[in-house]
């Protein structure tokens, strides 16, 4: 039988081979492994309830890789054997990709191999919002909406259950960074075109909202 690890670095040389997913994908970056993600623990969900809140002031400091890993399994990670994920989604189909814009580049968040593919090599946090401290947290996720694969509805409901599918994956990183003392805040403040464009996406695809997560400024 093949091991969680054999399979991940089997998905990664893969990925690493692969052609890229957009043009302009850095041959400097490498596929990134993240540390295997908890799967228990944190704290009551009425706890974390009481404090979830919406932070715009962010210190610069990285978060941990048990971290981000914890965090990226809990906002859209697979939580079941057959691939389904922690947050509900339109019609079975997965729409969205979730994009983590850090300092050293952006990535693509692979929930099967629970790994970070690379995607940019340029730091474009500032890119991601209209406000100042996107340009300084450590990290901003993107929701990107494959709309090419919402086959038979028109574009104004390709729009609204893509962003539902977003605010779910949302309020799973809410939840999770008020139980771990991690501060965030989803948002629509974003220039779509511009980041869509930074980002490389094909036609179909498109920016959904983005979320800040770092720790808050004391
Ligand atoms: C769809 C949506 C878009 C939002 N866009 C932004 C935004 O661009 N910038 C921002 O600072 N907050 C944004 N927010 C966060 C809200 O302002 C915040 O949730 C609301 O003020 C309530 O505050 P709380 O989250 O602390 O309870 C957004 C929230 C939602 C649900």
């Amino acid at each position: 039988m093949m091991t969680r690890r054999k399979a991940v670095t089997g998905i990664l040389a893969t990925a690493a081979t692969a052609a890229p997913p957009h043009s302009g994908t850095p041959q400097a970056l490498t596929p990134r492994s993240l540390p295997r993600p908890r799967e228990t623990g944190g704290m009551p969900l009425l706890s974390a309830l009481k404090l979830r809140h919406s932070t715009r002031e962010y210190s610069d400091r990285p978060l941990a890789p048990q971290s981000l890993s914890d965090l990226l399994r809990a906002a859209f990670g697979v939580n079941r054997p057959n691939g389904d994920r922690t947050a509900p989604y339109w019609r079975h189909v997965m729409v969205i990709d979730v994009y983590a814009a850090m300092a050293d580049g952006v990535w693509l968040y692979d929930p099967k191999a629970h790994a970070l593919v690379p995607h940019l090599s340029a730091d474009i946090r500032a890119e991601t919002g209209l406000q100042d401290f996107v340009a300084t947290a450590p990290l901003n996720l993107i929701y990107v909406a494959h709309g090419e694969r919402m086959t038979d509805v028109s574009p104004e409901e390709r729009r609204l259950y893509a962003s539902v599918d977003a605010g779910f994956i949302g309020q799973n990183v809410y939840l999770f960074c008020a139980s771990e003392g991690l501060a965030s805040v989803f948002r629509g403040a974003v220039d779509y075109a511009k980041l869509g464009r930074t980002l490389k996406l094909p036609a179909g695809q498109f920016v959904t909202f983005a979320q800040t997560v770092g720790y808050a400024r004391t």
